[in-house]
């Protein structure tokens, strides 16, 4: 600290002291004065002043002459003959007064009792530390303080987190609950003091941590990630969930705290927020030795009174042994008349003081300390000669202290004048913490009025409190204030009639909405809540859907659906026309949200709704959309009512004169129905002309979904690098909004494209990230192990393929068309027909057979995404079962309804597979011509489409038919080709990939490569 004379200047606390008394004044004189003490001896001038303190504001110079005129009368000074400031006319200021350092009061203000008027809480006090040196030894600890409003659960805490600072080597930070908006922001405690934290000088450990080990939660501070790591963090989230996001904040705060511990204090916990409670419920139950302590508080009436999953968090606690409560009673008199033994030093005050004082606040310190301010501010305890005294008697003060806490302050607050009244009711709207400018703003008023008006309560230590100034979005730079006490502002809210109330909220809420601008979401939940209360349930409704935009930008889904119900209810009262379009937009909002959670029949139910309330309110576009939706979770579960849905979009958007929407929506329905129903020329030539359709149109806004659909169009046509091409941009880039099932279908869609074109090597790379991610976010990554399960068939690792569809078969999956149990037979049967004897009823082929078969029944598996594709493979399975159990007559039979159906298609993979296995059917008859017919058709094929995967097979029986008929040169030439293919798929994997190895010695590759044109004459 800073001493000039009998002064002290005190930064950490904002004061200034003359000997042990605090000296009111104001903020913004103290860093006037802070900053001329700090500069002594020398010229300040009001620029360098303006600059230092404002400077990025403009602030009237006019007004540092005020803030000297005050600070001189504050310090005595006088302006003829100053000894602290003098006035250089027309240059500045210098700071005259012999400045020089208090230690001892810097070692005082260290010392271990900072909070000497606390009293009374002795034992709850070292409750805490020795959970402290329990934390400090690894043992986690979580720690409830409860107690009635006022009991002193913060001035416990904040006389705990005081030490505990002091202790050295100890992090600390603490988060607020906040009541009213602040349980519609998940994480906003934790968020609160986390951000704390990475503000501290030693912030760079935490943000590394956060980096490394929480980037769902380094995202949430876009303050703390530089540009270009920006789209690394973004893919690297993709798809969290609220899970991930609770692990991930564990392992970061155990492993910061494993090198310096931790305390976290959240406050006000009655008031919290379903996410921020799941976290600290995680927090407590995990096992893992940590220096973490967390230390909450909360009261208890209020959690009865707001349902919240608190007590019953707190109750398992307790049952598990894993957290300890600090109940804390109210004050006995001997307390209080410690309390008044400290606050009055030296004083001869009657010892039935405390006895009345007890009496009225009923020992609860809030009261206790109101009763006696109060008495002190009508000098009915003053000081005299240096002494405290009662200056009347007893008798006449004990009728005179009001019966309540709340009328004790209504008589407070009687006694201020008009404007500060005004300024208090309308802080008292806006919450516990309110800026000037807002207030100000509210009440039409001049903001640097109010900042005065203030100021002035803050300096005479009634009501509210300055926290100094900070910058608004708006880049105004205004004084902020809180209520001393939570009951301060309760009571001050209370005595305002309903109706200026309401006026209030709304005002307030349109200062915020003009302070925001436009696309900010961070005050949304606030100005909602704000303008509900002002009764304007169109914008409040606006900004719960921006609200939700938030907590779904924290994967906090359920908290998001929570949110928009919330909205539901307020646009069943709005009465303008906006109120069918909200309720759509919220609709379908929920379904999103439903859809991120994975809850498909919630989430179509909810596109449903949306659909129905636009058709009754003639929003043809809206219902279009929402019909639109309605194929992605039925897609999941019922393909059939996913189509139905489309096609009445498609029936809709005939009645709006919108090109491009007709386009999208025909592309889209085209798309469902070829993909989850059954390929159709028809359709293919639909799909592909409303794409080309919307392209000329220049439409930038279809949905990358439609735009997938599209891509898998053209991939079943052999289109692939198009394919691949319009699937890339389906994946989200830079900054876009993270939506999982967005990106796992483009990623899906390229991986199958992949697979066609033989860049298996990627595939595998693909699918190895894509599930190491899905494990992070504790998704159930089925798309990608079945994507290797058909990778691992395709390279001829049956048993492998088998393997990863064992692990399949054994997942719970939510979607009922058992997409990846088809698969998983599917590879099952073709391992078995590798494996395979010849003894088809016992043995492997009747197995293989069998398991074909359930996939072709569409009553053991109904249609899903390709489905009629994964039929036809399974149909193919069959015929091969025969073929290799040498049954001819059967093989011939599945060979044919194989063929024909895939000739229906546009699908050269299939197509060239289909003659194939013919090929191969006649050639076991030894029909040569026919067999030379089919795999000349085969070969017609590969020369049009790029599909090595198929055309290795078709060149080997090529090979094979021209050694059957002598031509060894042709044979040769096949052969050729055949090990082509065969090398460029192997080389597309890395050198040391095992599966590399094992493709390339798989039997009928290894026949192929390891025979030579000579070997096939002589085998010939
Ligand atoms: N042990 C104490 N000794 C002296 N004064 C106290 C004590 N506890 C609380 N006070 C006084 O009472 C006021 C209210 O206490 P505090 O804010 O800690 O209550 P709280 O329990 O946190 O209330 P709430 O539930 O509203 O948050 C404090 O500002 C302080 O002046
Ligand atoms: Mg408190």
């Amino acid at each position: 600290m800073k001493k000039f004379r009998s002064f002290r200047l005190d930064p950490a606390n904002q004061c200034l002291w003359r000997g042990e008394k605090r000296v009111p004044i104001t903020p913004k004189a103290f860093d006037v004065l802070r900053y001329l003490v700090e500069h002594p001896g020398r010229l300040v001038t009001q620029d360098e002043i303006l600059e230092a303190l404002w400077p990025e504001t403009y602030v009237n110079p006019e007004l540092i002459k005020k803030y000297i005129l005050g600070i001189r009368k504050v310090l005595g000074d006088r302006h003829d003959q100053p000894i602290f400031i003098e006035t250089l006319p027309r240059r500045g200021y210098q700071f005259v007064a012999p400045v020089s350092e208090d230690v001892v009061a810097d070692l005082q203000d260290l010392s271990p009792h900072p909070t000497s008027r606390m009293v009374g809480r002795e034992d709850a006090l070292d409750a805490l530390h020795i959970a402290l040196k329990k934390a400090l030894r690894s043992q986690r600890q979580v720690i409830f303080v409860a107690g009635e409003p006022g009991i002193g659960k913060t001035t416990l805490v904040d006389s705990f987190h005081q030490r505990a600072s002091h202790q050295g080597n100890v992090r600390t930070a603490r988060g607020q609950c906040v009541e009213g908006f602040g349980g519609k922001e998940p994480y906003y405690p934790m968020l609160e003091a986390i951000g704390q934290l990475t503000r501290t000088p030693d912030a760079d450990p935490v943000v590394q941590t956060l980096a490394k080990r929480a980037p769902t939660w380094l995202i949430q501070f876009p303050s703390l990630v530089k540009a270009e790591q920006r789209e690394a963090l973004q893919r690297e989230i993709l798809g969290a969930t609220r899970e991930r996001m609770v692990r991930e904040i564990c392992e970061a705060l155990e492993w910061l705290s494993s090198e310096t511990p931790l305390v976290l204090i959240i406050e006000d916990l009655h008031w919290v927020d379903p996410s921020t409670l799941d976290l600290l419920s995680a927090l407590a139950r995990r096992r893992e030795p940590a220096k973490l302590m967390l230390v909450c508080t909360y009261r208890p009436v209020d959690v009865i009174l707001s349902n919240s999953g608190l007590k019953a968090l707190k109750q398992d606690l307790q049952v598990h042994n894993l957290c300890t409560e600090i109940a804390l009673e109210r004050l006995p008199e001997p307390a209080i008349a410690e309390y008044l033994g400290t606050e009055f030093p030296d004083a001869s005050l009657p010892s039935a003081m405390s006895n009345l004082v007890h009496r009225h606040s009923g020992g609860n310190p809030l009261f206790m300390v109101a009763i006696i301010q109060d008495l002190v501010k009508r000098d009915l305890i003053a000081q005299e000669d240096g002494h405290w005294k009662l200056t009347t008697s007893l008798e006449t003060i004990d009728p005179g202290v009001p019966q309540s806490l709340q009328q004790m302050l209504e008589v407070q607050f009687e006694r201020l004048t008009a404007t500060e009244q005004r300024a208090l009711e309308a802080g008292s709207v806006v919450g516990e913490h309110f800026s000037a400018w807002t207030i100000a703003t509210a009440l039409d008023e001049k903001p640097d009025h109010l900042e005065d008006v203030c100021d002035e309560l803050a300096a005479r230590q009634q009501i509210i409190k300055s926290v100094g100034s900070q910058e608004l979005p708006n880049g105004v730079l205004s004084a902020h204030f809180e209520f001393r006490h939570s009951l301060y502002r309760q009571a001050i809210y209370r005595r305002l009639s309903s109706g200026k109330r309401s006026r209030l909220h709304h005002a307030v809420a349109e200062r915020l909405r003009a302070l925001s601008g436009p696309g900010r979401r961070e005050l949304a939940s606030e100005i909602a809540f704000h303008f509900e209360n002002g009764r304007e349930y169109e914008p409040a409704t606006r900004f719960l859907i921006l609200a939700a935009e938030n907590a779904a930008a924290r994967f906090a889904y359920r908290d998001c659906i929570q949110v928009l119900q919330h909205a539901l209810q307020l646009v069943a009262r709005i009465e303008s026309a906006a109120a069918a379009e909200l309720e759509v937009q919220v609709l379908e909002f929920i379904g999103d949200a439903h859809y991120a959670l994975g809850a498909m029949p919630e989430s179509a139910a909810a596109y449903q709704s949306a659909a129905c309330r636009a058709a009754a309110a003639g929003l043809k576009a809206a219902q279009v959309r929402a019909l639109s939706c309605m194929v992605w979770p039925f897609g999941l579960i019922d393909p059939d009512r996913g189509i139905a849905a489309v096609n009445q979009a498609v029936e809709v958007t005939r009645d709006i004169q919108n090109s491009i929407l007709f386009a999208r929506t025909q592309m889209l329905a085209a798309g469902s129905r070829l993909l989850y129903d059954c390929w159709r020329e028809e359709d293919a030539l639909l799909c592909a002309s409303a794409y080309k359709q919307l392209k000329e149109l220049g439409d930038t806004e279809t949905l990358p979904f439609h735009n997938t659909m599209s891509a898998y169009v053209q991939a079943l046509q052999g289109n692939y690098l198009e394919a691949l091409e319009m699937f890339e941009k389906g994946i989200p880039k830079l900054n876009q909004p993270t939506s999982l099932m967005e990106h796992f279908s483009a990623l899906g869609g390229k991986t199958m494209v992949l697979l066609r074109v033989g860049r298996l090597g990627e595939v595998l790379e693909i699918v190895r990230d894509a599930r190491a991610l899905a494990e992070k976010n504790g998704n159930d990554p089925w798309l990608f192990n079945f994507r290797e399960a058909w990778l691992r068939m395709l390279a001829l690792d049956f048993e492998g393929s088998a393997r990863v569809c064992d692990s399949i078969l054994r997942m719970k999956t939510h979607y009922p068309t058992g997409q990846p149990q088809t698969i998983a037979r599917i590879a099952r049967g073709y391992a078995a027909i590798a494996g395979g004897f010849t003894d088809i009823d016992r043995g492997q082929y009747g197995h293989a057979i069998e398991l074909f078969s359930q996939v072709r029944d569409p009553e053991t598996t109904p249609k899903f995404f390709l489905h009629w594709m994964w039929r036809m493979i399974a149909w193919l399975g069959i015929s091969e079962a025969w073929l290799q159990s040498k049954n001819i007559e059967k093989a011939t039979v599945d060979a044919d309804g194989f063929s024909h159906s895939a000739l229906q298609t546009a699908d050269p993979h299939l197509q060239a597979l289909a003659w194939e296995i013919q090929a191969r059917i006649a050639l076991f008859k030894k029909d040569w011509a026919h067999a030379e017919d089919w795999v000349h058709k085969a070969v017609e094929i590969l020369r049009r489409f790029e599909v090595p995967v198929a055309a290795w097979r078709v060149h080997a029986t090529a090979c094979q038919l021209y050694v059957g008929k002598n031509q060894y040169a042709e044979a040769e030439a096949h052969r050729e080709r055949a090990q082509a293919y065969i090398l460029k798929i192997a080389n597309s994997f890395p050198k040391d990939e095992p599966l590399r190895e094992s493709f390339l010695s798989a039997a009928p590759i290894a026949r192929i490569l390891n025979v030579t044109g000579q070997d096939l004459a002589a085998a010939g």
